[in-house]
């Protein structure tokens, strides 16, 4: 395993995007969505450096992937609130194609919340195909398969406090 972020380096980082969002969303009461399972251990540490009113759900997502993400996403746990009108920030673990997280803002967007952006630790720019818009981002990453600190391979690595790369 090669470390690529170290976890002290993830803590600043959290911390960071934790007080743009105090700044930004005093006042708004948002929701944040965690994207699940990836984006558990994020969500959980960025929630910790919310000090504003703040509610939080989760969405549970299967995509038919092989190695490469088709965009072809069914919800297999939907949201417990009801976001029309609310001010959604999703959080997401890795945005690599775009397409998961498209499908996603598409199908969240007929819900008529306020507004919504979309917070990433993760975001691997070179690899994009569908255009989205990212507000907040950790850390732009080159286009190697990464796992830690949330993010899996064939659901093992989670546990991982820094963001690795697999040998092979
Ligand atoms: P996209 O639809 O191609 O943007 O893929 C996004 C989803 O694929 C993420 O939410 C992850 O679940 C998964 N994914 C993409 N790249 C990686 C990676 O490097 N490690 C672990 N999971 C990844
Ligand atoms: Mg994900």
């Amino acid at each position: 395993m090669n470390i690529l972020i170290k976890d002290d380096d993830i803590k600043k980082k959290v911390a960071q995007i934790g007080r743009l969002i105090n700044a930004e969303y005093k006042d708004r009461n948002p929701v944040l969505i965690g994207v699940l399972k990836g984006a558990f251990m994020f969500l959980a540490d960025l929630l910790r450096e919310i000090d504003i009113p703040v509610e939080v759900d989760f969405l549970s997502i299967h995509s038919y992937n092989g190695t490469e993400s088709s965009g072809v996403v069914r919800i297999t746990h939907d949201l417990s609130l009801n976001i029309e009108d609310r001010d959604v920030i999703l959080v997401e673990d890795i945005i690599d194609t775009g397409r998961t997280v498209k499908y996603i803002l598409d199908n969240l967007h007929t819900r008529k919340p306020r507004s919504i952006v979309v917070c990433s630790l993760l975001n691997k720019e070179e690899r994009r195909v569908v255009e989205v818009p990212l507000k907040y981002v950790g850390f732009t990453i080159p286009g190697l398969f990464v796992v830690g600190y949330g993010l899996d391979f064939d659901n093992r690595y989670r546990n991982l406090k820094y963001i690795g790369v697999l040998d092979d």
